[in-house]
């Protein structure tokens, strides 16, 4: 079997369609115009990158995008000052502070200081026990741009086996809720897992999110599978030079796999288009206004 390719990319791009015409509606129809807010600290190199890329897209889509860029050094007093600031700010309706912090900074600390109703990143605690128990949260974006794809693909995902490799915080762990909330039967595997090509091969659903270059070989996916892959790692090339590679090996599961994510435009480009659309449900929660459909969990 060859696998049908997940078009991450294009499927990025209906959303950010979808995310624009609520904004215009937004604007036209109730005078509101809703804004992001990113707080980047240091000078990392891909963070820039990111937060860059989050900026244009936010203009793109027609919202205000509110940059605020801090040295390295800067205080814990001073950036929950900020986030104070912009909790208060009625303009700013999604409040992202960029990952990883530097080290003297307490993440948990920040990110629990955002209001929850503006952290369109779904990382506060209230936000993760509102998903943990099925009720309305703001979800964090790269799992709930696999679940759009998921159900886009298969339609509903009721009664699949859903094995979601990677425990974090940020994937892992919202992605098995999400995929339990959509009445998957889901399995959390992890570096500790026991034969875990045993419990890969049981999988209907495999989604990849390690951080280790290549680590899942096709012979561990079950034929006709879906595999979506959020790895994003940078490996050297025999030739030179280096490339993106997701966790999965890409042309041995894409041979037995029903339907795989490349890397890169698979999971990565709808991250992004997430935020966006976080940022509008925030806006419209926040405004007592309709959500927009489609761009939820
Ligand atoms: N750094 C890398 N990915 C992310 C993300 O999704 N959110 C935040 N806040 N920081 C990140």
């Amino acid at each position: 079997m060859t696998a049908t390719v997940i078009d991450g990319k294009a499927f990025a791009a209906t959303v950010r369609t979808k995310v624009a015409e609520h904004v215009t509606r937004l604007k036209e129809v109730h005078g509101i115009t809703p804004g992001l807010a990113v707080v980047l600290l240091g000078e990392d190199p891909a963070s820039q990158v990111y937060v860059r890329s989050k900026g244009k897209m936010t203009v793109e889509v027609g919202m205000n995008s509110f940059e605020h860029k801090l040295d390295a050094q800067t205080s814990e007093a001073e950036l929950l000052a900020l986030i104070a600031k912009l909790n208060a700010d009625p303009d700013v309706h999604g409040i992202l502070v960029q990952l990883p912090l530097p080290g003297h900074l307490d993440s948990d600390l920040v990110i629990n200081s955002i209001d929850p109703a503006k952290d369109v990143d779904g990382f506060h605690v209230s936000n993760v026990g509102l998903l943990g128990t099925g009720q309305k949260s703001m979800v964090p974006c790269t799992p709930l741009g696999c679940l759009m794809m998921l159900r886009d693909h298969h339609g509903s995902l009721s009664g699949m086996n859903a094995v979601v490799v990677g425990r974090s915080n940020i994937v892992g762990k919202p992605m098995a809720q999400l995929l339990l909330g959509d009445s998957c039967t889901v399995t959390i595997a992890h570096s500790r897992t026991k034969d875990l090509p045993a419990v890969v091969r049981q999988a209907d659903i495999v989604v990849a999110a390690v951080g280790r270059p290549q680590m899942i070989p096709g012979d561990w996916i079950k034929p006709g599978a879906t595999v979506i892959d959020v790895g994003i790692n940078r490996i050297d090339k025999p030739e030179g030079g280096t490339r993106l590679v997701g966790d999965a090996d890409y042309d041995s599961c894409a041979a037995v796999a029903g339907a795989i994510t490349p890397v890169p435009g698979g999971v990565g480009p709808m991250t992004i288009a997430c935020l966006l659309a976080n940022t509008v449900t925030a806006c419209s929660r926040a405004n007592g206004l309709k959500e927009p459909e489609g761009l939820t969990a």
